[in-house]
């Protein structure tokens, strides 16, 4: 496997040395892709579904430790309930199908968002996947689902105040280590490279702590025609700039 990633790397440019431990994908554009073509909204979320699969795997196969998806955000309830269904549909042919179709990849599956609300079937599935992909020893794919930036702040300042209320910590105390712990992230690298499709310029509430320090790189395409070569071409630009995390 590493000696796959290195020649593939090295006819395609890469500076190995320098790989995105972990890539952020705020995957936008869906609804566009289908009307552009007079279909449904739901087709635009079925190619991208198939899309994503293609992304994870080349991610995998470049060396990248972790990839987190937009896939659901806590805002996405909004939509017309029918949409909804289906996005709630696919996810779960996705987690449910996981073990076959990443098999071969080694991907470890897990879900980031907030679980109470997600129906109680879902929430089963999410435990059975995350289980039994956990000792796989390739990408880590956080699928953000129910998941909102915000909230998950929110998560760990009420778990730390519980802390504190316990006599378990003072305030005084508290470190970014201790935010860090209380996310769903927790145990994870920040995001080195964040990639939005579809043109917008925006966080939309995704995983506004991890991104601190994050390469943005914005693409004009919308999401399912995002393809394994534009991942590369987003890690090359990554490349390409030069990080100085606040320092000269
Ligand atoms: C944004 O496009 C996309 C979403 C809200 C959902 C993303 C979901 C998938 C790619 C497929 C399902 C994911 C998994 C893990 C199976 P949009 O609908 O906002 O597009 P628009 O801005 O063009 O309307």
């Amino acid at each position: 496997m590493l000696f796959k990633a290195f020649r593939r790397n090295e006819e395609r440019d890469l500076d190995l040395a320098n790989m995105p431990n972990h890539i952020g994908v705020i995957m936008d554009g869906n609804g566009r892709w289908a009307k552009k073509r007079g279909l449904p909204r739901s087709a635009g979320h079925k190619a991208g579904a198939e899309s994503l699969k293609k992304i994870v795997t080349e991610a995998n196969n470049l060396g990248v430790k972790y990839i987190t998806v937009y896939a659901f955000s806590t805002e996405n309830w909004k939509r017309p309930k029918a949409e909804v269904d289906y996005l709630m549909d696919l996810l779960m042919d996705y987690l449910i199908n996981a073990e076959k179709t990443l098999a071969g990849e080694n991907v470890r599956i897990r879900a980031i968002g907030s679980r109470k609300e997600l129906s109680e079937e879902m929430q089963r599935q999410i435990k059975k996947t995350e289980e039994l992909t956990k000792d796989r020893s390739g990408i880590v794919m956080n699928i953000a689902l129910n998941y909102g930036g915000r909230e998950e702040l929110l998560h760990s300042a009420k778990m730390l105040c519980e802390a504190v209320k316990n006599g378990e910590k003072s305030p005084e105390e508290i470190t970014e280590k201790d935010i860090e712990e209380g996310l769903y992230t927790a145990g994870q690298p920040d995001v080195d490279l964040l990639i939005r499709t579809s043109g917008e310029q925006r966080l939309s509430n995704f995983m506004l702590w991890q991104v601190s320090y994050a390469e943005m790189v914005f693409v004009n395409k919308l999401w399912p025609d995002f393809k394994p070569k534009d991942l590369i071409e987003c890690i090359r630009v990554y490349q390409g700039r030069g990080r100085r995390f606040g320092g000269i």
